[in-house]
């Protein structure tokens, strides 16, 4: 039996927090809360806007993390700096937007290529892994290779808004995305919008290493705490 890699994505606590500009909910409490519950990786989001996580919250949780950290960021030269500085495991690099409610689609790196190939580099020569947050496309894909990622992680929010017939559709898209992907060396993750209702068909396809889960875990932890929430998801990833 073997289980994919769950990242908890703790920005939605910061989010809470932030409603009020106070010190509460602490995100960094619930990255080490997420530990205690088996999760594998911490994963957080750091704005360009800060309307989220704050350095201070970057800092601290790349200084605590006892697992992975996952630090998720536009391909600029202020974040570039910054993940140099915080040197965590590995960056996911993510389109964003300011007028955009969460990460509403994947990058295009077929525009502007050469910066997420000058940022990707400068992060794999100062020791950390580096995905592309790109939807299932193989132009995308490829394009991923060439750039010189490390890994991808497929956008599954087309999958997650899904329904009926459409459901299939998605999941045959996202299986292509991956098979895609090892054909070209790249690790596949896959992320946006699972819940523990609907992650099963991600957790079937092989192949995948890592799945990272935000707002689905932070929801149910409202009610039965960050632990408890992380484990039954950690559940739900075996194989
Ligand atoms: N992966 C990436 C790259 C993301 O931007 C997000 C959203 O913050 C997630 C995973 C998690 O999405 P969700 O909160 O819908 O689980």
């Amino acid at each position: 039996m073997n289980r994919i890699r769950l990242g908890v994505n703790i920005d939605h606590v910061a989010t809470l927090r932030e409603a009020r500009k106070t010190t509460e909910p602490d995100p960094v409490t619930a990255a080490m809360l997420s530990e205690m519950g088996g999760a594998d990786q911490i994963t957080f989001h750091l704005r360009e806007d800060r309307r989220h996580i704050q350095n201070r919250d970057a800092r601290l949780i790349s200084e605590m993390a006892q697992t992975l950290v996952n630090l998720e960021m536009a391909a600029t030269a202020e974040m570039q700096e910054i993940a140099l500085a915080l040197h965590p495991d590995a960056v996911t690099l993510v389109p964003e937007r300011r007028e955009e409610v969460t990460t509403e689609g994947g990058l295009d790196l077929l525009r502007g290529g050469e910066q997420y190939a000058s940022v990707t580099k400068a992060l794999k020569d100062g020791g950390i892994r580096v995905a592309a947050f790109i939807g299932p496309d193989k132009a995308q894909i490829k394009e991923s290779a060439k750039l010189g990622f490390d890994a991808i992680e497929i956008h599954t929010g087309e999958y997650a808004n899904a329904s009926g017939a459409q459901v299939d559709k998605a999941v045959a898209s996202v299986r292509d995305a991956v098979r895609v992907g090892k054909k070209y060396g790249l690790h596949v993750h896959a992320g946006h919008g699972l819940t523990y209702h609907n992650v099963q068909r991600i957790v079937d396809i092989e192949d995948i290493e890592e799945l990272n889960i935000g707002h689905s875990i932070i929801s149910r932890a409202v009610f039965v705490g960050v632990e408890q929430a992380v484990r039954e998801m950690v559940e739900l990833l075996l194989r």
